[in-house]
């Protein structure tokens, strides 16, 4: 009989961590227009954390609940003691990163190139399970360089499952270290959805789920009706948000509840954006991840150039969003 957890519910669909995109204004942006999609942070290095250096990057609203900490990182003590930290500071996950290919990353042996290394990252994530109660799960490629996937990746989901990881995002398609910039990375390679659904096959007990390339809800839909436990969407997520997320809550996790319209979703982060100036933030922290409420939409392109133009000058609050909502609905009348 499979095993049901309401912990595993908001893997059916989640947002990708995407540095300097997915910081906390944006979660609370994305968890306005989705109550149950599970939310990651940007990448955290656990030297940085353990060194004290970035341990404001842990703070996040009480709103982002599920949110997972993304750690990059290879030893397994100080990921261990960064993991704790995250799960004192409430995350619901702990996700080690091993799918990232920047050099600042490939020169501090974190991301991607651990591909290469299967047993130091079952050291690694052995060490995060053992020192705090959060899951810990894992988000990697299908392999690098000219590893060959099919081989190396039931190797790598094997060792890491055997240290005690049950669920791991995969990024369908292989990370070049060589030759191509961490963008080109998450395009060039080829996807290969049909090796991450014959892992599902091969590892029935691992909860998997699928990265890379997908742009709408009607492709989610067909992962998981195909048999993978949850999809990951990142760039079309950010760019256009309302088409992942306004519907997910409905369609992914089957609530019983009608979307909210886009212009719900603005007047819904007004408190947020007023505690955040009150507390000496800028309205543009906020609104930068906002630019794309109405991709598609007529009405976007001033949405878009109120919001630029607008959110640096001094002053600007919640008037500005109300101001640029006039002008994207009379634009679209
Ligand atoms: C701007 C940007 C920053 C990213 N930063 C991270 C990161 O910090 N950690 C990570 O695991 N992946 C990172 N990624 C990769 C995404 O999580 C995701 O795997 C990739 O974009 C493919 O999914 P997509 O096609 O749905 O965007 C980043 C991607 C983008 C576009």
């Amino acid at each position: 009989m499979k095993r049901k957890s309401h912990n595993i519910v908001p893997w059916r669909m989640s947002c990708a961590p995407m540095m300097d995109w997915t910081d906390r204004h944006c979660r609370v942006f994305h968890r306005a227009m989705s109550s149950k999609a599970l939310l990651y942070t940007e990448m955290v290095t656990a030297p940085a954390l353990v060194r004290g250096r970035a341990r404001h990057l842990l703070d996040f609203d009480g709103a982002e609940h599920p949110v997972a900490l993304q750690l990059g990182g290879s030893d397994p003590q100080e990921l261990a003691q960064a993991a704790r930290m995250g799960a004192d500071h409430g995350y619901d996950e702990i996700n080690l990163n091993v799918g990232c290919p920047s050099d600042r990353v490939q020169s501090g042996c974190f991301g991607a190139v651990l591909m290469e290394q299967p047993a130091l990252v079952a050291d690694c994530c052995a060490a995060m399970i053992g020192a705090q109660p959060k899951p810990v799960t894992v988000k990697c490629r299908i392999g690098v360089d000219d590893q060959e996937p099919a081989a190396v990746l039931p190797d790598f989901l094997a060792q890491i499952r055997d240290a005690g990881v049950r669920r791991v995002a995969i990024h369908a398609r292989k990370a070049w270290l060589q030759g191509l910039s961490p963008k080109e990375n998450r395009d060039i390679p080829p996807l290969d959805y049909p090796l991450v659904h014959a892992m599902k096959a091969e590892f029935p007990d691992l909860h998997l789920s699928i990265n890379g390339g997908i742009t709408d809800l009607d492709q989610v839909e067909a992962h998981l009706r195909a048999g993978l436990d949850g999809v990951m969407v990142g760039r079309a997520a950010y760019h256009d948000p309302a088409a992942i997320l306004l519907d997910a809550d409905r369609r992914i996790f089957g609530q019983d509840r009608a979307p909210l319209s886009r212009a719900e979703v603005v007047e819904a982060m007004l408190p947020y954006i007023d505690r955040h100036i009150a507390a000496g933030g800028k309205l543009g922290q906020v609104t930068r991840h906002m630019l794309g409420l109405f991709a598609g939409q007529p009405g976007a392109r001033a949405w878009r150039r109120i919001l630029s133009e607008g959110a640096h000058r001094p002053g600007a609050g919640r008037g500005l969003l109300l101001d640029a909502l006039d002008a994207t609905q009379a634009a679209a009348a």
